[in-house]
């Protein structure tokens, strides 16, 4: 079983990773904190209650921060994920309230009692987990591991030829991130962009999982319009998705270990640079997947069923 915080920034693959982390018996996700990046934090805050309440989940939600650490915010990137997140889907406004600590708080607390047992996934800006670092440093020694979904370092970048949109939304967070003293895996578009989903994919789920198959192939299919219009692909990258599965079968991926450092302005500001001319920690750079297996993975368990 693996244990899994999930920082997120829903988002129509985030979508797809948290109802793959409901669904697949052999994950227990303890907790989804909310960050900026695909959509205002406010409107990944109401889509993360508004996800679990539809699931049928009982999951803590805490809210993180709003903006970037120390550079002007980024417009959402509603071209990709629809104007608040889910496309063209609506969910109804969530009975449910967010838990009542900040998303770093909530982070540390959540890991200081089960240390070493939780991984955080962070598939968002790393705006949280950096400041969860500031206010909790402890939480470099009661994490079990950290996954990180960003980065681009044998590949292009997606929102600029340099940079993955994660690392660029807040690059002096990831700065903090990668450079602290603890497991970290990179799981970027080295891989993200090999593992790819069609609409066949989640049809399925329509039968299977009428409530959320509903909600997730009407979000899905803007996200697949975006990858038709900008990629020619009638298909869709696995990028959150990819990340959990990671943390669960890391085997599934061939790796390399280096330091990486961000450039933090200019052109190639959000870069993922490998970088061992200084004293930045050694970390795990995904650069090879198993991508039938990890695909394979995916849609069994978000057409399984186990969801309503
Ligand atoms: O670059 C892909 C990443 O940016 C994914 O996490 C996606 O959801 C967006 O946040
Ligand atoms: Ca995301």
């Amino acid at each position: 079983m693996t244990a899994i915080i999930l920082d997120t920034d829903p988002g129509i693959d985030d979508t797809m990773a948290i109802f793959y982390a409901m669904a697949d018996p052999n994950l227990e996700l303890v907790g989804l904190t909310t960050v900026f990046g695909n959509v205002f934090t406010s409107d990944g805050t109401r889509n993360a209650l508004a996800l679990c309440e539809l699931a049928g989940q009982d999951i803590p939600v805490a809210e993180g921060t709003h903006v970037p650490l120390v550079q002007p915010q980024h417009p959402p990137a509603d071209f990709v994920h629809g104007k608040h997140g889910l496309g063209n889907a609506r969910l109804p406004g969530p009975n449910r309230k967010p838990d009542p600590r900040p998303a770093h708080q909530f982070i540390a607390e959540t890991l200081g009692e089960r240390p070493g047992e939780i991984t955080i996934v962070a598939v968002g800006p790393l705006t949280n987990i950096a400041l969860a670092l500031q206010h909790h440093p402890e939480i470099t020694k009661t994490a079990k591991n950290v996954v990180v979904m960003g980065g681009a370092i044998r590949t292009p970048g997606n929102v600029s030829p340099y940079a993955e949109a994660n690392i660029w939304n807040d690059p002096h967070a990831a700065e903090i991130v990668f450079s602290a003293d603890w497991d970290v895996s990179m799981v970027g578009l080295d891989v993200t962009e090999r593992i790819q989903c069609t609409p066949e994919d989640f049809a399925p789920m329509l039968t299977s999982s009428p409530n959320c198959g509903a909600l997730m192939n009407e979000a899905a299919a803007f996200y697949f319009q975006f990858h038709l219009d900008t990629k020619g692909i009638n298909a869709c990258f696995l990028h959150d998705p990819s990340a959990i599965i990671y943390a669960q079968q890391p085997e599934l991926f061939e790796t390399v270990t280096a330091p990486i450092t961000m450039r933090l302005d200019g052109d190639e500001a959000g870069r993922t640079v490998e970088d061992a001319s200084g004293d930045t920690p050694p970390v795990t750079i995904c650069i090879e997947p198993k991508t039938d297996a990890i695909r394979a993975r995916f849609i069994k368990h978000l057409n399984s069923g186990v969801l309503p």
